[in-house]
Protein backbone atom coordinates (compact mmCIF):
# COMPACT_ATOMS: atom_id res chain seq x y z
CA UNK A 1 0.00 0.00 0.00
CA UNK A 2 2.84 2.42 0.91
CA UNK A 3 5.81 3.56 -1.61
CA UNK A 4 7.30 3.98 2.20
CA UNK A 5 5.86 2.89 5.07
CA UNK A 6 6.64 4.20 8.78
CA UNK A 7 8.04 0.92 9.60
CA UNK A 8 8.97 -2.18 8.61
CA UNK A 9 9.58 -5.72 9.95
CA UNK A 10 11.93 -7.75 8.82
CA UNK A 11 12.31 -11.18 10.14
CA UNK A 12 15.30 -12.93 9.80
CA UNK A 13 16.05 -16.53 9.44
CA UNK A 14 17.35 -17.39 12.57
CA UNK A 15 14.02 -15.83 14.00
CA UNK A 16 11.91 -18.53 12.35
CA UNK A 17 14.42 -20.78 13.43
CA UNK A 18 14.10 -19.72 16.97
CA UNK A 19 10.46 -19.92 17.01
CA UNK A 20 10.13 -23.21 14.96
CA UNK A 21 12.36 -24.98 17.83
CA UNK A 22 10.46 -23.40 20.94
CA UNK A 23 7.37 -24.87 19.21
CA UNK A 24 9.30 -28.01 19.01
CA UNK A 25 10.97 -28.71 22.40
CA UNK A 26 6.90 -29.22 23.46
CA UNK A 27 7.29 -26.37 26.58
CA UNK A 28 5.46 -23.27 25.61
CA UNK A 29 5.16 -21.54 28.70
CA UNK A 30 7.47 -19.28 30.62
CA UNK A 31 10.67 -21.58 31.09
CA UNK A 32 14.17 -22.35 29.77
CA UNK A 33 14.17 -19.72 26.78
CA UNK A 34 12.20 -17.29 28.95
CA UNK A 35 15.50 -17.36 31.42
CA UNK A 36 17.80 -17.64 28.54
CA UNK A 37 16.13 -14.20 26.91
CA UNK A 38 16.60 -12.41 30.30
CA UNK A 39 20.10 -13.45 31.13
CA UNK A 40 21.26 -12.39 27.27
CA UNK A 41 19.01 -8.94 27.77
CA UNK A 42 20.56 -8.40 31.20
CA UNK A 43 24.32 -9.24 29.41
CA UNK A 44 23.30 -6.64 26.58
CA UNK A 45 22.73 -3.95 28.70
CA UNK A 46 25.35 -4.00 31.17
CA UNK A 47 28.09 -7.01 30.55
CA UNK A 48 30.38 -6.16 33.73
CA UNK A 49 26.93 -5.84 36.29
CA UNK A 50 24.04 -7.16 34.52
CA UNK A 51 20.96 -5.82 36.38
CA UNK A 52 18.08 -8.30 37.19
CA UNK A 53 15.79 -8.44 33.91
CA UNK A 54 12.28 -10.35 34.27
CA UNK A 55 10.45 -10.85 30.60
CA UNK A 56 6.76 -9.83 30.87
CA UNK A 57 3.61 -9.74 28.41
CA UNK A 58 4.19 -5.92 27.47
CA UNK A 59 5.80 -2.73 28.21
CA UNK A 60 2.40 -1.72 30.00
CA UNK A 61 2.65 -4.48 32.36
CA UNK A 62 5.96 -3.84 33.22
CA UNK A 63 5.19 -0.09 34.20
CA UNK A 64 2.20 -1.27 36.21
CA UNK A 65 4.76 -3.93 37.95
CA UNK A 66 7.52 -1.28 38.51
CA UNK A 67 4.67 0.94 40.06
CA UNK A 68 3.61 -2.18 42.24
CA UNK A 69 7.16 -2.93 43.02
CA UNK A 70 7.77 0.77 44.42
CA UNK A 71 4.56 0.97 46.19
CA UNK A 72 2.91 3.58 44.60
CA UNK A 73 -0.85 3.71 45.09
CA UNK A 74 -4.10 5.92 46.28
CA UNK A 75 -3.07 9.31 47.54
CA UNK A 76 0.44 8.67 45.96
CA UNK A 77 1.26 11.03 42.50
CA UNK A 78 3.24 9.68 39.94
CA UNK A 79 5.08 12.52 37.67
CA UNK A 80 4.72 11.82 33.43
CA UNK A 81 5.70 13.89 30.81
CA UNK A 82 2.00 14.50 28.78
CA UNK A 83 4.20 13.97 25.70
CA UNK A 84 4.49 9.97 25.72
CA UNK A 85 2.31 7.04 24.83
CA UNK A 86 -0.79 6.87 27.00
CA UNK A 87 0.66 3.41 28.84
CA UNK A 88 3.38 5.09 30.96
CA UNK A 89 0.63 7.47 32.51
CA UNK A 90 -2.32 4.71 32.25
CA UNK A 91 -0.01 2.64 34.66
CA UNK A 92 0.34 4.59 37.22
CA UNK A 93 -3.79 4.97 37.20
CA UNK A 94 -4.15 1.25 37.50
CA UNK A 95 -2.85 1.48 40.77
CA UNK A 96 -5.06 4.33 42.16
CA UNK A 97 -2.10 6.98 42.16
CA UNK A 98 -3.00 10.57 40.64
CA UNK A 99 -1.14 10.98 37.73
CA UNK A 100 0.37 14.82 37.74
CA UNK A 101 1.11 16.12 33.57
CA UNK A 102 4.69 17.73 33.36
CA UNK A 103 6.32 19.55 30.36
CA UNK A 104 8.86 18.68 28.05
CA UNK A 105 12.24 20.16 28.00
CA UNK A 106 11.87 22.88 24.63
CA UNK A 107 10.86 22.25 20.93
CA UNK A 108 15.20 20.76 20.63
CA UNK A 109 14.93 18.23 23.14
CA UNK A 110 11.28 16.62 23.88
CA UNK A 111 12.52 14.62 27.24
CA UNK A 112 10.46 15.69 30.11
CA UNK A 113 11.72 18.99 31.48
CA UNK A 114 13.47 18.08 35.15
CA UNK A 115 12.76 21.97 36.12
CA UNK A 116 9.48 21.11 35.29
CA UNK A 117 9.08 18.13 37.40
CA UNK A 118 11.19 20.04 40.52
CA UNK A 119 7.63 22.64 40.30
CA UNK A 120 5.44 20.04 40.22
CA UNK A 121 6.94 17.77 42.90
CA UNK A 122 4.45 17.55 46.25
CA UNK A 123 4.89 15.63 49.76
CA UNK A 124 2.60 12.74 47.66
CA UNK A 125 5.26 12.36 45.11
CA UNK A 126 6.08 8.54 44.91
CA UNK A 127 7.60 7.92 41.35
CA UNK A 128 8.94 10.02 38.26
CA UNK A 129 9.05 8.32 35.03
CA UNK A 130 11.09 10.22 32.69
CA UNK A 131 10.50 8.50 28.61
CA UNK A 132 13.39 8.56 26.61
CA UNK A 133 11.46 9.71 23.99
CA UNK A 134 12.55 8.93 19.94
CA UNK A 135 15.27 6.70 22.03
CA UNK A 136 16.85 9.94 23.23
CA UNK A 137 17.95 9.90 26.74
CA UNK A 138 15.81 12.17 29.33
CA UNK A 139 18.29 14.15 31.65
CA UNK A 140 18.81 11.72 34.37
CA UNK A 141 21.79 13.17 35.50
CA UNK A 142 20.21 15.72 37.23
CA UNK A 143 16.64 13.65 37.55
CA UNK A 144 18.19 10.91 39.26
CA UNK A 145 20.16 13.08 42.06
CA UNK A 146 17.39 15.35 42.82
CA UNK A 147 14.65 12.53 43.23
CA UNK A 148 16.83 10.09 45.18
CA UNK A 149 17.77 13.42 47.70
CA UNK A 150 13.60 13.95 48.30
CA UNK A 151 13.02 9.73 48.33
CA UNK A 152 10.97 9.91 44.96
CA UNK A 153 11.81 6.68 42.62
CA UNK A 154 12.67 7.05 39.01
CA UNK A 155 11.40 4.57 36.45
CA UNK A 156 12.32 4.41 33.23
CA UNK A 157 10.22 4.19 30.21
CA UNK A 158 12.65 2.30 27.98
CA UNK A 159 10.15 1.52 25.22
CA UNK A 160 11.90 3.66 22.71
CA UNK A 161 15.88 2.56 23.82
CA UNK A 162 16.73 -0.99 24.04
CA UNK A 163 20.53 -1.16 24.64
CA UNK A 164 21.27 2.87 24.23
CA UNK A 165 23.27 4.85 27.45
CA UNK A 166 23.60 7.86 29.55
CA UNK A 167 26.22 9.86 31.26
CA UNK A 168 24.51 10.31 34.72
CA UNK A 169 27.89 10.55 36.50
CA UNK A 170 31.84 11.26 35.64
CA UNK A 171 32.21 7.29 34.80
CA UNK A 172 31.65 5.72 31.53
CA UNK A 173 28.40 6.18 30.36
CA UNK A 174 25.32 3.23 32.22
CA UNK A 175 22.59 1.72 29.81
CA UNK A 176 19.19 3.38 29.95
CA UNK A 177 17.03 1.06 32.41
CA UNK A 178 19.67 0.13 34.65
CA UNK A 179 19.90 3.77 36.35
CA UNK A 180 16.34 4.75 37.73
CA UNK A 181 15.34 2.27 40.01
CA UNK A 182 13.16 0.11 37.46
CA UNK A 183 13.29 0.31 33.74
CA UNK A 184 10.88 -1.29 31.48
CA UNK A 185 11.37 -1.94 28.02
CA UNK A 186 8.41 -2.95 24.94
CA UNK A 187 9.13 -5.29 22.32
CA UNK A 188 5.63 -4.42 20.41
CA UNK A 189 6.51 -4.73 16.76
CA UNK A 190 7.28 -1.45 15.65
CA UNK A 191 10.09 -1.14 18.18
CA UNK A 192 14.01 -1.55 17.66
CA UNK A 193 13.33 -4.89 18.57
CA UNK A 194 10.43 -6.98 18.79
CA UNK A 195 8.53 -10.27 19.89
CA UNK A 196 5.07 -9.03 18.37
CA UNK A 197 3.97 -8.44 21.98
CA UNK A 198 6.19 -7.82 24.82
CA UNK A 199 8.55 -6.67 27.65
CA UNK A 200 11.11 -6.59 29.62
CA UNK A 201 11.30 -4.45 33.09
CA UNK A 202 14.91 -4.01 34.93
CA UNK A 203 16.48 -3.32 38.43
CA UNK A 204 19.43 -2.93 39.86
CA UNK A 205 17.58 -3.62 43.56
CA UNK A 206 17.68 -6.99 45.07
CA UNK A 207 14.34 -6.18 46.79
CA UNK A 208 12.38 -4.84 43.89
CA UNK A 209 13.43 -7.76 42.01
CA UNK A 210 12.16 -9.86 44.47
CA UNK A 211 8.57 -8.27 44.46
CA UNK A 212 8.81 -8.02 40.26
CA UNK A 213 9.49 -11.72 40.15
CA UNK A 214 6.36 -12.21 42.09
CA UNK A 215 3.98 -9.46 40.85
CA UNK A 216 4.77 -11.66 37.68
CA UNK A 217 3.13 -14.76 38.05
CA UNK A 218 0.17 -14.20 40.77
CA UNK A 219 2.27 -13.85 43.66
CA UNK A 220 3.15 -17.44 43.59
CA UNK A 221 6.37 -18.66 45.64
CA UNK A 222 7.24 -20.95 42.92
CA UNK A 223 6.52 -21.92 38.90
CA UNK A 224 4.73 -23.77 37.17
CA UNK A 225 8.23 -25.22 35.39
CA UNK A 226 9.73 -25.56 39.03
CA UNK A 227 6.78 -27.73 40.02
CA UNK A 228 7.50 -29.82 35.99
CA UNK A 229 10.94 -30.54 36.72
CA UNK A 230 9.93 -31.83 40.84
CA UNK A 231 11.94 -28.59 42.51
CA UNK A 232 8.51 -28.25 44.14
CA UNK A 233 5.56 -29.34 44.95
CA UNK A 234 3.35 -26.66 45.90
CA UNK A 235 3.40 -23.03 46.25
CA UNK A 236 2.07 -19.85 48.71
CA UNK A 237 0.57 -16.48 47.43
CA UNK A 238 2.60 -13.74 49.50
CA UNK A 239 1.50 -10.82 47.10
CA UNK A 240 -1.64 -9.37 44.77
CA UNK A 241 0.00 -10.46 41.32
CA UNK A 242 -0.97 -10.75 37.96
CA UNK A 243 -0.30 -13.24 34.81
CA UNK A 244 2.12 -10.61 32.91
CA UNK A 245 4.48 -13.77 31.89
CA UNK A 246 6.30 -14.43 28.93
CA UNK A 247 5.88 -17.51 27.03
CA UNK A 248 8.89 -19.48 24.85
CA UNK A 249 7.96 -18.51 21.51
CA UNK A 250 8.30 -14.59 22.17
CA UNK A 251 11.21 -15.37 24.55
CA UNK A 252 12.86 -17.46 21.29
CA UNK A 253 11.81 -14.93 18.74
CA UNK A 254 13.83 -11.92 21.62
CA UNK A 255 17.10 -13.77 21.77
CA UNK A 256 17.07 -14.05 18.22
CA UNK A 257 16.33 -10.60 18.00
CA UNK A 258 18.37 -9.29 20.69
CA UNK A 259 21.38 -10.76 19.04
CA UNK A 260 20.85 -8.21 15.92
CA UNK A 261 20.11 -5.15 17.97
CA UNK A 262 23.16 -3.73 17.78
CA UNK A 263 23.59 -3.58 14.10
CA UNK A 264 20.13 -2.10 13.33
CA UNK A 265 20.12 0.35 16.17
CA UNK A 266 23.62 1.49 14.42
CA UNK A 267 21.43 1.42 11.04
CA UNK A 268 18.66 3.43 12.08
CA UNK A 269 21.52 6.25 13.16
CA UNK A 270 23.03 5.94 9.69
CA UNK A 271 19.50 6.55 8.30
CA UNK A 272 18.55 9.61 10.40
CA UNK A 273 22.57 10.72 9.30
CA UNK A 274 20.87 10.63 5.53
CA UNK A 275 17.91 12.73 6.45
CA UNK A 276 19.88 15.63 8.67
CA UNK A 277 21.07 17.20 5.81
CA UNK A 278 17.70 17.14 3.70
CA UNK A 279 15.45 18.07 6.41
CA UNK A 280 17.98 21.04 7.37
CA UNK A 281 17.25 22.40 3.59
CA UNK A 282 13.45 22.58 4.48
CA UNK A 283 12.49 26.05 5.17
CA UNK A 284 11.18 26.19 8.76
CA UNK A 285 11.30 22.75 9.60
CA UNK A 286 12.66 21.75 12.93
CA UNK A 287 14.18 18.38 13.65
CA UNK A 288 14.01 18.01 17.68
CA UNK A 289 17.49 16.13 18.76
CA UNK A 290 19.43 16.92 15.99
CA UNK A 291 22.85 18.81 17.36
CA UNK A 292 22.74 16.25 20.70
CA UNK A 293 25.83 13.95 20.56
CA UNK A 294 25.59 10.16 21.14
CA UNK A 295 26.61 9.85 24.87
CA UNK A 296 27.91 5.88 24.39
CA UNK A 297 25.38 3.66 22.75
CA UNK A 298 22.60 5.32 20.92
CA UNK A 299 19.37 4.66 18.25
CA UNK A 300 17.05 6.87 17.23
CA UNK A 301 13.84 5.01 17.60
CA UNK A 302 11.62 7.27 15.46
CA UNK A 303 12.33 10.95 13.27
CA UNK A 304 9.80 13.37 14.65
CA UNK A 305 10.24 16.68 12.96
CA UNK A 306 8.22 20.49 14.23
CA UNK A 307 6.61 21.44 11.26
CA UNK A 308 6.64 25.14 10.56
CA UNK A 309 4.09 27.29 12.64
CA UNK A 310 1.14 27.31 11.31
CA UNK A 311 1.12 25.01 8.54
CA UNK A 312 -1.69 22.63 8.89
CA UNK A 313 -0.45 19.10 9.71
CA UNK A 314 -3.36 17.00 8.21
CA UNK A 315 -2.88 18.64 4.97
CA UNK A 316 0.60 17.51 4.92
CA UNK A 317 -0.20 14.21 6.35
CA UNK A 318 -2.52 13.55 3.12
CA UNK A 319 -0.22 15.41 1.00
CA UNK A 320 2.23 12.42 2.18
CA UNK A 321 -0.10 10.00 1.79
CA UNK A 322 -0.36 10.82 -1.77
CA UNK A 323 3.14 10.57 -2.76
CA UNK A 324 2.73 7.08 -0.64
CA UNK A 325 4.46 8.13 2.51
CA UNK A 326 3.03 6.69 5.69
CA UNK A 327 3.79 9.41 8.50
CA UNK A 328 2.27 9.51 12.33
CA UNK A 329 2.49 11.79 15.05
CA UNK A 330 4.01 10.95 18.33
CA UNK A 331 1.73 11.59 20.06
CA UNK A 332 -1.07 13.17 20.83
CA UNK A 333 -0.29 14.95 24.29
CA UNK A 334 -1.97 12.78 27.04
CA UNK A 335 -3.84 16.07 28.38
CA UNK A 336 -5.77 16.06 25.46
CA UNK A 337 -7.66 12.91 25.74
CA UNK A 338 -11.32 12.64 27.11
CA UNK A 339 -10.44 10.69 29.40
CA UNK A 340 -7.58 12.09 30.88
CA UNK A 341 -9.23 15.93 30.93
CA UNK A 342 -12.36 14.38 32.79
CA UNK A 343 -10.79 12.11 35.65
CA UNK A 344 -10.17 13.38 39.20
CA UNK A 345 -6.96 11.60 39.41
CA UNK A 346 -4.93 13.64 37.02
CA UNK A 347 -3.64 17.22 37.36
CA UNK A 348 -2.44 18.99 34.15
CA UNK A 349 -1.75 22.40 34.43
CA UNK A 350 0.90 24.76 33.16
CA UNK A 351 2.33 22.77 29.67
CA UNK A 352 3.64 25.04 27.17
CA UNK A 353 6.21 23.38 25.16
CA UNK A 354 4.14 20.82 24.93
CA UNK A 355 1.38 23.00 23.95
CA UNK A 356 3.43 24.57 21.13
CA UNK A 357 4.68 21.48 19.88
CA UNK A 358 2.25 19.01 19.54
CA UNK A 359 0.01 20.48 16.22
CA UNK A 360 3.86 20.80 14.56
CA UNK A 361 4.90 17.26 15.35
CA UNK A 362 4.82 14.66 12.77
CA UNK A 363 6.95 11.46 12.93
CA UNK A 364 8.52 10.88 9.19
CA UNK A 365 9.40 7.12 8.15
CA UNK A 366 12.43 5.26 10.29
CA UNK A 367 13.74 1.62 10.15
CA UNK A 368 16.98 0.08 9.60
CA UNK A 369 17.25 -0.89 6.05
CA UNK A 370 15.67 1.89 4.95
CA UNK A 371 17.24 3.12 1.43
CA UNK A 372 19.06 6.17 0.59
CA UNK A 373 16.42 6.60 -2.15
CA UNK A 374 13.29 6.49 0.27
CA UNK A 375 15.06 8.98 2.51
CA UNK A 376 15.56 11.23 -0.45
CA UNK A 377 12.06 10.65 -1.47
CA UNK A 378 10.32 11.37 1.46
CA UNK A 379 12.05 14.97 2.32
CA UNK A 380 11.71 15.84 -1.38
CA UNK A 381 7.79 15.40 -1.21
CA UNK A 382 7.72 16.93 2.43
CA UNK A 383 9.62 19.97 0.90
CA UNK A 384 6.98 19.98 -2.19
CA UNK A 385 3.88 19.96 0.49
CA UNK A 386 5.69 22.38 2.65
CA UNK A 387 6.37 24.96 -0.17
CA UNK A 388 2.48 24.69 -1.51
CA UNK A 389 1.41 25.22 2.38
CA UNK A 390 4.02 28.15 2.27
CA UNK A 391 2.14 29.64 -0.82
CA UNK A 392 -1.15 29.47 1.01
CA UNK A 393 -0.23 30.99 4.09
CA UNK A 394 0.86 33.71 2.45
CA UNK A 395 -0.41 34.29 -0.82
C1 LIG B 1 6.93 5.35 25.32
C2 LIG B 1 6.12 4.09 25.40
N1 LIG B 1 5.80 3.59 26.60
C3 LIG B 1 5.10 2.46 26.74
C4 LIG B 1 4.64 1.77 25.65
C5 LIG B 1 3.81 0.54 25.84
O1 LIG B 1 4.43 -0.56 25.29
P1 LIG B 1 3.63 -1.92 25.02
O2 LIG B 1 2.89 -1.76 23.75
O3 LIG B 1 4.73 -2.95 24.92
O4 LIG B 1 2.74 -2.16 26.18
C6 LIG B 1 4.95 2.24 24.37
C7 LIG B 1 4.48 1.50 23.19
O5 LIG B 1 4.26 2.00 22.12
C8 LIG B 1 5.70 3.43 24.23
O6 LIG B 1 6.00 3.93 23.04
Amino acid sequence: MWKVSLCDLRLHPDDHRAVADAMASNWLTMGPRTQAFEEAFAHALDPVAPPFAFAVSNCTVALHMAYNALGVGPGDEVIVPSLTFVATANAALYTGATVVLCDVTSPDDLTLSVDDVLEKITPRTRAVAPVHYAGQPADLRRLVAECSRRGIAVVEDVAHAPLCDALVDDGPPRALGTIGAVGCFSFFSNKNMTTGEGGMVTTRDPKIADKLRLLRSHGMTTLTLDRHRGHAYSYDVVELGNNYRMDELRAALGTSQLSRLPENNRKRGDVVAMYLPLLRRLQGLQVPFADRLPQGRSSPHILPVLLPPGVDRQRVQEGMKEAGVQTSVHYPPIHTFTMYKDSERVRAERLPVTDAVAPRLLTLPLYPDMAEADVAYVCRKLGAILQLCAAEVQP
